[in-house]
């Protein structure tokens, strides 16, 4: 069974690809993620907020401490030495880079054009052997346009295609008016891949302390279908490497994905809730569904139900939903 497939123009094993987790912090989790099967390992993300904030804690410490007690400098190391900035990150890529054969694709999350920039290169520098920006922001202010939301995207990509050689992919979030147009923008900017989609950080209220709580849930498989959906609409229509994020529990999300148009499919939720172990589930699985299908490989499926290849093209369209509404038949009987 031929499983190989492209992404970001480096040659994959096959398309299952451990997303942006924490299971990516160390070496040892790097080396499980290759042991258990990964085609390729994206990097937890580089946050350049998270860097400031290090920083000014770290200033904030540094004077204390040489007002207070002189010696307690002796804790840090002297100011310019960059002690809290992306050092360990970049030394994880160097690190991995000569512990593991598979591609290592370093993640980053800017806030400046500055930081998009420089740490791009860096994460370059290091080895990565491509990098995804992460451009999850949330425009909580409600004077910032989507149009202005849009263009700052586009622009991040246009610098960090200017600054460095390997690959870059985007990983985009689902709250695009237009993701279509959008993405056609990202690629005339020079993105060479779109991960669809991130998920967004939806905080929770709590009623007993009437507080705002931050709350991350794993994934369930339902949330395929928009990633899905956008996975068929672009693919063949938008020159572009297409990943797919999101809801990968089984093989089953894994062949959807394909059969859409995905180069390549991640997972996180799944490798948390399972172990990393599951990815050999989920790539036996992948190989026992094209058996039983007769197809000999990855290839032969990738983007079969597309939009551009699917015979009803309609059933992705508006038109379907007015008749999938109008013959729903309530199980409740109302
Ligand atoms: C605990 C946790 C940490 C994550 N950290 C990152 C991150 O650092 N950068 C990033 O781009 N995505 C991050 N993600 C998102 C995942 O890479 C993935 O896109 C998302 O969970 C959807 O895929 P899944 O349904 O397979 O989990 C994280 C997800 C989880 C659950």
């Amino acid at each position: 069974m031929d499983l190989r497939t492209r992404y970001l123009g480096l040659d994959l094993a096959h398309p299952i690809v451990a997303s942006a987790s924490p299971l990516s912090k160390s070496l040892d989790g790097i080396r499980r993620l290759e042991d258990a099967g990964a085609a390729a390992i994206v990097l937890f993300s580089l946050f350049e907020e998270q860097i400031h904030q290090e920083n000014e804690a770290f200033d904030h410490l540094s004077e204390f401490g040489s007002e207070s007690f002189a010696e307690s400098l002796s804790y840090f190391p002297a100011v310019g030495q960059d002690p809290v900035g992306p050092d360990s990150y970049l030394e994880l890529i160097r690190r991995a880079r000569e512990a593991v054969a598979v591609p290592l694709i370093g993640s980053l999350n800017g806030m400046t054009d500055q930081g998009w920039t420089s740490f791009a290169r860096l994460i370059a520098e290091a080895g990565a052997h491509a990098i995804e920006l992460n451009v999850f922001s949330l425009p909580t202010d409600p004077t910032i346009s989507a149009r202005d939301v849009e263009q700052r995207t586009v622009d991040v990509v246009t610098e960090v295609r200017r600054t460095v050689a390997i690959p870059v992919a985007v990983k985009l979030s689902p709250f695009f008016s237009a993701p279509g147009e959008l993405a056609a923008r990202l690629v005339a900017a020079g993105a060479d891949g779109l991960a669809l989609f991130n998920r967004f950080y939806q905080p929770d209220f709590d009623l007993e302390r009437l507080e705002v709580e931050p709350s991350l849930e794993l994934s369930q498989p339902s949330e395929i279908r928009l990633p899905l959906l956008w996975i068929a609409l672009l693919h063949g229509r938008v020159r572009v490497s297409l990943a797919a994020t999101t809801g990968v529990e089984s093989a089953t999300e894994v062949v959807k994905y394909l059969l859409a148009g995905a180069d390549a499919v991640m997972t996180t939720s799944a490798l948390l809730r399972h172990g990393v172990g599951h990815l050999r589930t989920l790539i036996a699985g992948l190989s026992e569904w094209l058996e039983r299908h007769e197809c000999d490989s990855v290839a032969q499926i990738r983007g079969s139900m597309s939009l551009r290849k699917v015979a009803n093209p309609e059933a992705f369209e508006r038109a379907n939903y007015i008749r999938i509404l109008q013959s729903y038949r309530s199980p409740y009987q109302i």
